[in-house]
């Protein structure tokens, strides 16, 4: 039998495979919903961790189809920031996104023609927390998400609870714009002694590695006081504050009590509460942050 008469295995359905440019991302999403496949939308900026994997098989139990982008946005980061040196792992993100059981890797080179000048405001959302020392950064995020949801149009959207910030803006931008998909909000994964998984964590030096664990240990600390009765935002910030500024590389940005949905500062905490920590160990900005659900008044 000559090679060209031998059977040609057929093509696995479930093959994982990237595609780049947008036009082809999303005629494909418009042929899968005509099929009636539901698809799970997965955004990241790659260098994959732990944390993106239990997203991505989430959105694998819940969905037909699971499409996992990969793009590190120019717009959410500001002038100085880590852009460039931004940690770009594609190899080792596609094995992770086949083991997890992604379908499609949508994988643009950029999404900003030199052209585009539509972007979305997300207002005060964006103003507050991570937005006093990274004033463009929602706006970045807000853009570049909605780019990505009339692309790939999912019917549901995973995003990771460590960026609470970023999860409210979304919400509100899919409630706001009218975007049509379902925003689910995916538990924090943390390392085996607390740190919570990030992408940015492998910046960290082991002296730095052991002095970012303050973050967790403050926000463990404030859940403790909570579950003991303390409600006073005050009380609580400045125990937490204490906690942190043990770490001689450790440089607090912020230290919040804020409504989950509103970001607005609490004075007592009641109803739904974030708290949420920003800090930089040496030059590694880190977050990180513990929510309660309807805590009774004081
Ligand atoms: O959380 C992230 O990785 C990014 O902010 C996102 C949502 C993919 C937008 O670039």
């Amino acid at each position: 039998m000559s090679q060209s008469d031998k059977p040609k295995p057929s093509p696995n359905p479930n093959a994982l495979i990237v595609v780049n440019a947008p036009e082809e991302m999303q005629r494909s999403a418009r042929n899968l919903s005509r099929e009636g496949k539901s698809i799970g939308f997965v955004p990241t900026m790659g260098a994959l961790h732990a944390g993106h994997q239990s997203v991505i098989e989430r959105a694998r139990k819940e969905n037909d189809i699971v499409v996992v982008s990969i793009y590190v946005n120019p717009t959410q980061f500001g002038p100085g920031e880590d852009f460039l040196s931004y940690p770009r792992t594609f190899e080792a993100d596609e094995e992770l996104c086949e083991e997890a059981g992604a379908n499609i890797i949508f994988s643009p080179e950029n999404l900003y023609d030199p052209g585009s000048r539509a972007f979305v405001e997300v207002g005060e959302l964006g103003d507050v927390l991570c937005g006093i020392s990274r004033p463009s950064h929602f706006r970045g995020v807000a853009t570049v998400v909605a780019k990505l949801l009339n692309i790939v149009r999912p019917d549901r959207a995973y995003f990771g609870k460590k960026d609470a910030q970023q999860l409210v803006v979304i919400r509100t931008l899919v409630r706001d714009l009218y975007l049509g998909c379902d925003v689910v909000g995916c538990e924090i994964v943390r390392e085996p002694d607390g740190l919570a998984m990030s992408s940015r964590n492998r910046y960290l030096s082991p002296a730095e590695r052991r002095q970012a664990l303050a973050i967790s240990k403050a926000l463990e600390y404030c859940k403790y006081r909570v579950a003991d009765g303390e409600h006073d935002a005050m009380k609580l910030m400045e125990g937490m504050a204490e906690i942190l500024q043990q770490q001689p590389n450790l440089e607090i940005d912020y230290v919040a009590l804020v409504n989950a949905d509103t970001l607005e500062d609490l004075r007592t905490l009641e109803g739904d509460v974030l708290v949420a920590i920003a800090a930089k160990v040496g030059a590694t900005r880190l977050i990180d942050n513990v929510q309660f659900r309807d805590l009774p008044p004081a």
